[in-house]
């Protein structure tokens, strides 16, 4: 599982949950796809897959985890595997930036890292399988590599898993083709879908800049870096307005009004650059909607607070909680009521509980709260616990 900030892994069975309850619903647009996971879920689940994401390496993913079809690319893609497995090191202009002048690797590993990606290069394979081969290489990465999750610095000493092999694993094919684009979630919102998940960035962090590493693998294009992170330059001059406090509510408001499918699933966070309040008056305009509010323990370094270089605290712990907010948005104010009765209730739900996920992720155990709105019919909001 690579380590990814905002990945949604714990919320996708709520996300599925909700989904099988709308009316009509076969196909998915995920405009912001990150991992693939969502994606992943919803075509496991039997529902057609359009994923979008503006960064190179999310591409690969989702053209390996939707894209892919399991019964055309399984079988190659594991003898392919096996063979990378074996490729020899190279120690060129990977391990020169990324375990030298910076310090995400071990060198013998960006090593073997380079020699499997200059195979890959050489290899000139079919996109669905270059797919299939960079995923697992990323992901053969991320678990070697000596950071905290964010390329944006390295650790001072290497982390205990640099130590470990860098070892290609199958990636978890399905059967069918899934649909991928590398677009501006601007761009992509019209397109014509049943269901659109929404989970743009929250905040000043860029998804590229924080994953610069995973983009010049998937890109292998020798990029002119910067910095001692040794970044790629092109993160100065590709940036999204969802990464702007001056631009976000307004890029928000238009991805909502470009948005030609009936129902619409946004997550947020109540730590973002926009306030809730100002997203569901954006969301009012649309019609009848529901908030599900999770509770969640933040990440370690807001809790433990901010060190110097030498171990001293320097700064307060911040908030030890926050809030991951899910919105439905649906034209019909009886399927917001259904969904809110359904999350709701004390009985349990088919398949993994949302409750249970959560609680094993976040370890609280406690409940989540879920607040319904229906504009058009009952103006209060009603609260359920
Ligand atoms: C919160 S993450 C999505 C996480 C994803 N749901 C998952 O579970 O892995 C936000 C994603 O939006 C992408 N993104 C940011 N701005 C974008 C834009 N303007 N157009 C398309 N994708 C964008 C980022 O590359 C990032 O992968």
């Amino acid at each position: 599982m690579i380590k990814y900030l905002g990945s949604k892994r714990l919320l996708v069975p709520a996300i599925l949950e909700i989904a099988d309850l709308l009316p009509g619903v076969s196909k998915v647009l995920d405009l912001f796809s990150g991992t693939a996971r969502v994606g992943h879920a919803f075509k496991a689940r039997g529902y057609e897959v359009v994923s979008n994401d503006h960064n190179a390496f999310a591409q690969v993913f989702a053209a390996c985890y939707v894209g892919a079809d399991a019964e055309e690319t399984a079988a190659p893609a594991s003898d392919l595997l096996l063979d990378l497995q074996e490729a020899s090191p190279v120690d060129g202009w990977f391990t020169e930036f990324y375990a030298r002048r910076a310090r995400y690797f071990r060198p013998e590993r960006a090593a073997k890292i380079e020699g499997i990606r200059r195979r890959i290069e050489d290899l000139r394979l079919d996109p669905d399988l270059e797919a299939v081969c960079l995923t697992s290489l990323i992901e053969a990465a991320d678990r070697v590599d000596s950071t905290v999750g964010v390329q944006m610095a390295y650790l001072k000493e290497y982390a205990p898993r640099t130590r470990r092999p860098v070892e290609l694993r199958m990636p978890e094919l399905l059967p069918g083709k899934g649909e991928v684009l590398g677009l501006d979630a601007l761009d992509a919102a019209a397109i014509e879908a049943d269901l659109v998940y929404l989970d743009p960035p929250y905040n000043q962090h860029s998804y590229l800049g924080n994953y610069h590493v995973w983009e010049t693998l998937a890109r292998f294009d020798r990029p002119e870096v910067y910095g001692v992170a040794c970044k790629r330059v092109d993160c100065k001059t590709r940036k999204s307005p969802f990464n702007r406090k001056t631009e976000i509510r307004g890029a928000l408001e238009t991805l909502l009004a470009r948005i030609t499918a009936p129902h619409v699933l946004l997550s947020f966070n109540d730590e973002g650059f926009v306030r809730p309040e100002d997203i569901e008056s954006m969301l009012r305009a649309r019609g009848p909607f529901l908030r599900l509010e999770i509770p969640y323990r933040r990440y370690v370094g807001a809790r433990i607070g901010i060190h110097d270089g030498k171990g001293r605290k320097v700064g307060k712990p911040g908030r030890l909680k926050n809030t991951e907010i899910l919105w439905l948005s649906s034209p019909d104010p009886s399927v917001c009521r259904e969904v809110a009765a359904r999350f709701g209730s004390s009985e349990p739900f088919s398949g993994e509980s949302f409750m249970t996920a959560m609680s094993r992720g976040t370890r609280t155990g406690r409940r989540a709260r879920f607040t319904a709105i229906s504009p058009l019919e009952d103006p209060d909001p009603r609260k359920m616990d």
